[in-house]
């Protein structure tokens, strides 16, 4: 039995930042479709605790409706500063409305207004339309308040496996699997 993996994903993720990695929370997101078609996609992590991986979107986006259709999901990090990637799998669930509002309200208020005036993943005719929604809405907003979508919001992963490889030369690079079975956190080593 290992202990929870998420404490280690933590101090990996700092040690990039103090490394001097850019954008540490960024990580590839792969959903699927219902016929099992993968696309990936970068995002920025916002959390990482027992409870999950935590991410922020739009559930009408591509990869939203992906999630609705097929609740799972991998996310991929890897920082060359520190030289170590780290994959997760797990089941996806959106974070609850209280929990999207207080993350909502923590933002820069151009990325509410970006997010609010932007159909994340619609086609569309021009980017001056975009803009011109953009605008509008910049202007209407003159006390600094704007409603947070109800589309957009964030998924948490909760993990059932967390794999840490790091690079060792000569090639032989390190790899560790931790997988949830019953309940518990069991480690194995992969060949690299
Ligand atoms: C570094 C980086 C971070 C990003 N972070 C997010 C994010 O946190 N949430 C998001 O919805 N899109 C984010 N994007 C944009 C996505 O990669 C993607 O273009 C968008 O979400 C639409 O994807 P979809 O059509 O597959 O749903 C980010 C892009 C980059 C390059």
């Amino acid at each position: 039995m290992a202990g929870h993996p998420v404490d280690r994903f933590n101090r990996y993720l700092k040690a990039a930042r103090d490394a001097g990695a850019p954008l540490p929370e960024a990580c590839a997101l792969a959903t699927a479709d219902n016929r099992g078609r993968p696309s990936v996609r970068y995002v920025l992590l916002k959390k990482a605790d027992e409870s999950g991986f935590v991410f922020y979107t739009n559930t009408k986006s591509r990869k939203g409706r992906e999630l609705t259709d097929n609740p799972h999901a991998s996310l991929a990090f890897y920082w060359d500063a520190t030289g170590r990637q780290v994959r997760i799998e797990g089941r996806v669930k959106a974070v609850t409305k209280e929990e999207a509002d207080e993350y909502w309200r923590e933002r820069p208020l151009a990325s509410r207004l970006a997010s609010a005036a932007s159909n994340q993943s619609e086609r569309m005719e021009s980017r001056t339309m975009l803009m011109a929604v953009f605008k509008q809405m910049t202007r209407a907003c003159k006390d600094g308040e704007i409603a947070r979508p109800p589309e957009w919001t964030g998924y948490r992963i909760s993990p059932t496996s967390i794999e840490f490889w790091t690079r060792n030369e000569p090639r032989l690079h390190n790899r560790e699997l931790f997988e949830l079975r019953s309940g518990e956190w069991r480690k194995s080593l992969l060949q690299p």
